[in-house]
């Protein structure tokens, strides 16, 4: 099962809007047969793993990271497969969270006389699967919040420079979760300022996430390098009413896919655009700022993780551009509080990552 969620771990990013799954087939302690799924539309993990292992599958167990489907959707069921091919033991990690598949691929494979143990590392598959999981429980993707800041929480000097805060290594870091990630996320008032590609250019074999601006007046400009460079994932501005028809069409004509979304006091209903993003089949979202879009989607409710990256610096000063501004909490007592929180040193930088309250559907 081990082998199995490594090689689902590789789907992630890749696969929305279906689930990173990895499938090892096994005589006793031998593998004879591994796979993962690698896009939608193509064949699911148990397929590829059993038609890796051919004849040596009749008889033998299969790993799996998630409860095999019963269903038809743009592949036959992999349970029919599971049968066919003959195993005799049925291991998964988790259960299917999707309702159309929940359940009923353990009892498919229990009825065909399929020993099934379900369960086996449930909560690293879990851990792997948390977009997914919570993409089918609301509909809408999972956000993490992503800041590079000094030690007293500053992203950006009062001058504006914030190239670079943290180290190589954590910059490293950021690119291998942008390349796990379907859609990367930043306020207009970033890419004013810095004018990010927000690629993985770092990462071997990597590939570019959608990117998606929230700018309720079209301000981007349209040779903004999020949307001018050369990648094969787009670029959505998400956008209000409040732009105007000129800005839009320039944006449009230079390659960016335009959203028009209700607003919620003139600016992007977050809500609202994560919903879109949802019925697209965006699973995970990295949302890497800056102050006033964390503000802005914290208090929305979106977040549901954090990675916060601290470098042993000190920027200081009133002006300097805080991790999360907007209008802040009044109470200590109504501060947001992160649970399951892990710190890690990565290089010279510190990450501490957590979870923020359950999104609610
Ligand atoms: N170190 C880091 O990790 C890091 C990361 C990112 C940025 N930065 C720095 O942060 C600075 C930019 O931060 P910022 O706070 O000025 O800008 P920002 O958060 O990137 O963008 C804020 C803008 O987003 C737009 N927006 C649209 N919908 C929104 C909503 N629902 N809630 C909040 N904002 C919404 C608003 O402009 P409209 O009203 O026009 O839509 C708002 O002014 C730069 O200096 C950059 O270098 C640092
Ligand atoms: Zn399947």
């Amino acid at each position: 099962m081990r082998r199995a969620l490594a090689l689902a771990e590789q789907g992630l990013g890749r696969t929305s809007p279906n689930p990173a799954v990895g499938a090892v087939v096994a005589r006793g302690e031998a593998i004879v047969g591994e796979g993962r799924h690698r896009r939608a539309g193509e064949p699911h993990a148990e397929r590829i793993a059993l038609a890796n292992a051919g004849e040596a599958a009749r008889g033998a167990d299969i790993y799996v990271t998630l409860e095999p489907c019963c269903h038809y959707g743009r592949t036959p069921p992999c349970t029919d497969a599971i049968v066919e091919a003959g195993i005799s033991r049925c291991f998964y990690a988790m259960p299917d969270p999707d309702p159309v598949c929940a359940g009923g691929g353990d009892a498919a494979l229990r009825a065909a006389g399929v020993e099934v143990e379900a369960g086996l590392l449930r909560a690293q598959a879990e851990r792997l699967l948390e977009a997914y999981i919570t993409h089918r429980r609301t509909g809408r993707p999972l956000v993490t919040l992503k800041l590079a800041m000094s030690l007293d929480g500053c992203i950006a000097t009062r001058a504006g420079d914030s190239r670079w805060i943290t180290g190589p290594q954590a910059r490293a870091r950021v690119h291998r979760m942008r390349n796990r990630m379907d859609a990367i996320m930043v306020g207009v008032g970033t890419v004013l300022a810095d004018d990010p590609s927000l690629t993985t250019r770092e990462v071997p074999g990597g590939r570019d996430a959608l990117r998606v601006i929230c700018d309720s007046q079209a301000r981007t400009p349209p040779d903004a390098r999020v949307i001018a460079q050369d990648s094969d994932a787009g670029c959505v501005i998400a956008t209000t009413d409040a732009a105007h028809e000129t800005r839009v069409e320039a944006l449009r004509g230079a390659g960016a896919e335009v959203l028009v979304l209700p607003d919620v006091e003139g600016r992007v209903d977050l809500r609202a655009l994560m919903t879109a993003l949802g019925e697209r089949g965006v699973l995970s979202v990295l949302l890497e700022g800056g102050g006033a879009l964390a503000w802005g989607a914290l208090h929305a409710g979106i977040v549901g993780k954090v990675a916060l990256f601290y470098a042993p610096v000190i920027i200081g000063g009133a002006e300097a551009i805080r991790g999360v501004t907007g209008a802040g909490v009044e109470g200590v007592a109504e501060a947001l509080a992160l649970r399951e929180v892990t710190q890690t040193r990565i290089g010279r930088d510190l990450l501490v990552e957590g979870y923020v309250g359950a999104v609610e559907s």
